[in-house]
């Protein structure tokens, strides 16, 4: 061992898993720069990361493919009761899976080094963070975790003798027979792989995949479907969302809270160049938010990682400059393109035609005249949010920020306005909740299949949505007149042509403005049965190039398109039964009158 751990139930822990897994070697990490390098230069030598000439200390891997994003069909809440779970997740019960689970991890580690991360989820010693121990026999998880959460000795201090922690098992399921070579990226099939979490016990096993949210169990597994169901119990908050910190030209602060499905414009949100003259933008999350109410009874929220794993198709100076400086080094790229001469390159990275000749995320050789993109659409960067040249200065504050307004968003190329506010808490409350979202590049042009979203948190609520409903009414009436106000957003509105018609990204801090402004009483709003809406005049689009028509449909509310929608929400609302709320019935049944 590495330093000494006085904390005789995480000992134990890892004597346990180290019996059952039976790696070679057990290694604590201690999180510095000298380890990180160290675990990289195994990898590059090993062939399963590519220096990047082009950006200072940054490595490219390509995964298997069949292991590219996260598995929600082999997502599970085991809890032992169904209901518990509800009918948004996958359920097993904790009898049935655990026998399952122990048996695919006998004897997996073999031929690995297991790794024991501890890390934190939030700054060290803020009230707010949570302290979770990673085991996994994945280097390339070890490096995503250094950059994505703090990892280090600090962390078992901190947990001194018998501190709480989150155990986070993960295996890539992948044990080498004696002199067996290893593969560069190695996972077990499909149907071996469980992403699992014990909520009752505060407890995640993860098995079979190396990518992302699956392996990097510090982030929707712990920061959103554990933590959701301990904000739950001890009466704060977990959420999908991105904080933002937006200045207006008198120095005033706001303080905004988004949550957008995945692949829908949170970490573009988060680093956002208003076009307004004089307006200013911090970033201080892209992902998750964990808030607390605070002493002055406010409510305060804390980023609780240290890095992005954003989406990197898409991203250009053009779209997101502050993502393309963040990335320029010390970042790790999973499935993005290799260009010939070391730099990475993905699907709309600039304006210029793509290179004659690029090595695509499969590593075969890639040609502008290939029928498969270059990088694979979920793609990703991981890269120190510190790097961020707008991160607020105050980003790790342990005490939080202040949060004044939650947003709640999806894509709907029709019938849902570009900018609305809730009537009050218990209103706003309906609209996260109703929240949805489409399907996008097979539906341009036409009325796609609508996914409902509650809060963007359909895959990553640890307990039944029917119960966390009822969690964001009872915040409502903690936190009284102090509560954030709720507003909802739709940047994705197209035209006949399946063009966009609202231009988005830092146009988009239009909206914001008008957020800011009704806080402050500044403007008035019309009111409609879906909520309140911008006046035209109301709304700052001094040198946007935009039709007052555009805008009128922008803000349109169709009463017959949203009667139309109200059977399809009313029968998602009743799959919960009896675990939902009455104030959302109350909320269903007014806005139905109020629809006629
Ligand atoms: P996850 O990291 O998967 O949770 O996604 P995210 O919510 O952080 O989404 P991200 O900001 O990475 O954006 C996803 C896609 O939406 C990218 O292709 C963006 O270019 C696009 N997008 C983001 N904001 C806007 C906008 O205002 N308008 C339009 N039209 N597209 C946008
Ligand atoms: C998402 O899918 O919402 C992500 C990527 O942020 S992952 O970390 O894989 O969950
Ligand atoms: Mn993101």
């Amino acid at each position: 061992m590495s330093y000494e751990v006085k904390h005789e139930g995480l000992n134990q822990w890892v004597r346990e898993v180290a019996e059952m897994c039976q790696p070679d070697d057990i290694y604590w990490c201690d999180g510095t720069q000298e380890e990180y390098d160290r675990y990289m230069e195994e990898m590059v030598a090993s062939g399963a990361a590519t220096p990047l000439t082009k950006r200072p200390n940054s490595y490219l891997f390509r995964s298997d493919p069949s292991d590219v994003a996260r598995v929600e069909n082999r997502t599970y809440i085991s809890t032992t009761r169904q209901e518990d779970a509800g009918p948004t997740n996958n359920w097993i019960s904790p009898d049935e899976l655990k026998p399952i689970m122990r048996e695919l991890y006998k004897g997996c580690m073999k031929g690995r080094t297991m790794y024991v991360i501890p890390f934190s989820m939030g700054p060290i010693g803020s009230p707010i963070s949570k302290i979770g121990i990673e085991i996994t026999d994945s280097p390339y998880v070890v490096c995503n975790m250094h950059i994505m959460t703090r990892v280090g000795t600090k962390v078992i201090e901190t947990l001194g003798t018998d501190g709480e922690f989150t155990p986070c098992l993960h295996s890539l399921g992948a044990p080498l027979a004696e002199g067996e070579e290893d593969v560069t990226w190695p996972c077990a099939p499909i149907e071996q792989k469980y992403i699992a979490h014990f909520p009752e016990e505060n407890l995640i096993w993860s098995y079979g995949s190396g990518y992302g949210g699956n392996a990097l169990l510090g982030k929707k597994c712990f920061a959103l479907r554990i933590a959701s169901v301990q904000a739950k119990r001890e009466g704060w908050m977990a959420e999908h969302m991105l904080i933002l910190r937006l200045k207006s030209p008198e120095g005033k602060q706001y303080h905004i809270a988004a949550a957008f499905p995945s692949a829908s414009g949170k970490t573009n949100l988060a680093m956002v160049q208003p076009t307004i003259p004089g307006w200013e933008a911090e970033t201080i999350g892209d992902d998750i938010a964990w808030m607390k109410i605070g002493p002055d009874g406010r409510l305060y929220a804390i980023n609780p990682e240290s890095g992005f794993f954003g989406v990197a198709p898409g991203t250009s100076y053009d779209s997101n400059p502050m993502a393309m400086e963040t990335v320029k080094e010390n970042s790790i790229f999973t499935n993005c393109a290799l260009t010939d001469d070391g730099d990475v390159w993905w699907e709309e990275i600039d304006d210029n035609p793509p290179p004659d000749h690029l090595i695509d995320w499969t590593g075969k050789d890639w040609t502008p005249e290939s029928d498969t993109p270059a990088a694979h659409p979920n793609a990703r960067f991981t890269a120190p949010a510190a790097q961020c040249p707008i991160i607020a200065p105050d980003w790790e504050d342990p005490a939080g920020i202040p949060i004044d307004i939650f947003v709640f968003g999806g894509r709907r190329t029709q019938l849902v306005p570009l900018l609305f506010e809730g009537f009050d808490w218990e209103h706003g409350v309906l609209v996260g909740a109703t929240a949805s979202s489409e399907t996008t590049a097979a539906n341009i042009g036409a009325v796609g299949t609508v996914r409902r979203d509650p809060f963007a948190m359909t895959p990553f609520c640890g307990y039944n949505m029917g119960d966390y409903f009822q969690h964001w009414l009872d915040m409502g009436e903690s936190l009284g007149d102090k509560a954030p106000r709720i507003f909802y957003v739709n940047w994705f509105r197209r035209d006949e042509n399946g063009r966009f018609i609202w231009p988005g990204f830092g146009e988009n801090v239009r909206a914001l403005k008008w957020m800011c402004d009704r806080l402050d009483g500044r403007v008035g709003a019309r009111e409609t049965p879906i909520g309140l809406l911008p006046e035209i005049d109301d709304l700052d689009l001094n040198g946007l190039d935009i039709s007052r028509e555009t805008m009128e449909e922008l803000l349109h509310v169709d009463v017959e398109g949203w009667k139309a929608e109200m059977p399809g929400i009313v029968e998602y609302m009743e799959r919960f039964g009896d675990r939902l709320p009455d104030g959302i019935r109350k909320e269903l049944d007014a806005m139905q009158k109020r629809l006629g």
